[in-house]
């Protein structure tokens, strides 16, 4: 008799954005005469920037000629776009990544739920809560947790992001070995300052942890204070995996592709506490599971950081901003308090009732869809997540309609 891995047996019944999808769409079949604005998950809207696209082409092309033809690429991505991220997004702000630290793939998705993988089972994994569900669903399908009880899996540290701390957790008062961290931050939209970052950074080299610092969104960091990437912290190289995406800077989320950098001089430990190297790890399991993202659409990356491949993307991310500074300057008018939106897609929103409640009556009054917090932890609790990828038309008629519906339920 072939048995099951019970462990899914222990997640929540399905996973948040395709609830949303589901409820959407039977709301959408009772009400086929509605208009419905989606302002839940992340998706972005704009088409993908022309530098992309030409390059894209000219790779398909490429692809059906005989002199240019390619197979198998390197599973850990071309070196020509690896090396244009190495320049661009590290050494040009002093972070010493080398080409050969990065591995290109089809998402972060993917990458922030593969990664524990190469650590043990027996691990104490601490998580943000509110937090992007997939952390969590992945260590619950490895075993790494009890029971889901009161709203929480046993056997996970939560680092709880409230109001009070500023969304941003405190350091645990326990030891811990492996610590999801996302800033800018999905769902809250908080980011996080240099010197609060360097705690954490601190926190892991003492304790031999090592942070998982997802960073999908540092494309919306407008401010320059504000740390980009974990490695502009002295000693981050040693403990952090860096995790990126090319899908909210440049559109690509239905192109796929998106980049882990492991350092080499990050270490993980043997049972019998011999120092081992994650990349090592890493780059066995990627070239073992993962046959590279497709030529055309590295090439299609690559032209991100061409000069007009750099502007295109930062006009592309400035809309975005816009729409979310709409968001929130609406919400707040209305007596909403909000966080986010300001270096971040999402704004995160007190909602002064239950969170599906009020999911609920944003669908059913405005016709908009949002992401209810509870979805993301027990803290998301009373919040809802707005996400600002949309057209800006549409998000200004959403928000009109969503000041109706409130104005009308208080
Ligand atoms: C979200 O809405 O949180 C994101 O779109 C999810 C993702 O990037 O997978």
């Amino acid at each position: 008799m072939i048995k099951i891995n019970e462990n899914y047996l222990r997640l929540q019944a399905s996973y948040l954005f395709s609830e949303i999808a589901k409820r959407v769409s039977a709301f959408q079949e009772a009400n086929p005469e509605r208009d419905i604005i989606k302002l839940g998950i992340g998706d972005v809207t704009r088409p993908l920037p022309p530098a992309c696209v030409e390059a894209f082409k000219k790779a398909v092309v490429e692809m059906g000629e005989d002199r240019s033809f390619r197979g198998y690429g390197p599973e850990q991505g071309y070196p020509f776009l690896r090396e244009k991220i190495a320049a661009n997004d590290y050494h040009s702000r002093n972070m010493d990544i080398s080409p050969d630290e990065i591995f290109i793939s089809d998402g972060a998705k993917c990458d922030t739920g593969n990664i524990q993988e190469i650590f043990a089972t027996d691990i104490r994994v601490a998580m943000p809560d509110p937090v992007y569900p997939v952390y969590l669903d992945t260590n619950v399908m490895a075993g790494r947790t009890g029971e889901f009880q009161g709203g929480r899996y046993e056997g996970i540290v939560y680092l709880e992001s409230t109001k009070e701390n500023g969304f941003i957790p405190d350091i645990p008062r326990e030891p811990v070995d492996l610590i999801y961290l996302c800033f800018p931050n999905n769902p809250t939209g908080a980011t996080i300052g240099g010197s609060m970052l360097k705690d954490w950074v601190d926190y892991a080299r003492e304790n031999k942890a090592v942070i998982l610092y997802d960073a999908a969104y540092e494309a919306f960091i407008g401010e320059e204070d504000i740390p980009r990437s974990i490695y502009e912290i002295e000693g981050a190289r040693d403990i952090a995996i860096e995790f990126r995406s090319f899908s909210k800077t440049a559109g690509f989320t239905g192109t796929r592709c998106a980049f882990t950098v492991v350092p080499k001089s990050c270490k993980a430990y043997t049972s019998k506490g011999e120092p081992y190297s994650l990349h090592a790890l890493w780059h066995r399991r990627h070239t073992t599971k993962f046959n590279g993202v497709s030529y055309p659409v590295q090439r299609a990356a690559e032209a991100v950081y061409s000069e007009e491949g750099k502007e295109q993307t930062k006009s592309l991310v400035d809309y975005y901003l816009e729409n979310a500074a709409l968001i929130r300057e609406r919400m707040l008018e209305i007596g909403y308090e909000c966080a986010g939106g300001e270096n971040s897609p999402y704004i995160w929103v007190d909602g002064k009732r239950d969170s599906w409640a009020f999911f609920d009556l944003l669908l059913e009054r405005a016709g908009v869809v949002c992401t209810p917090g509870t979805g993301f932890g027990k803290c998301g609790e009373g919040f809802v997540r707005i996400s600002a990828f949309n057209d800006y038309d549409n998000v200004e008629r959403a928000m009109r309609r969503i000041k109706e519906a409130l104005e009308g339920s208080q």
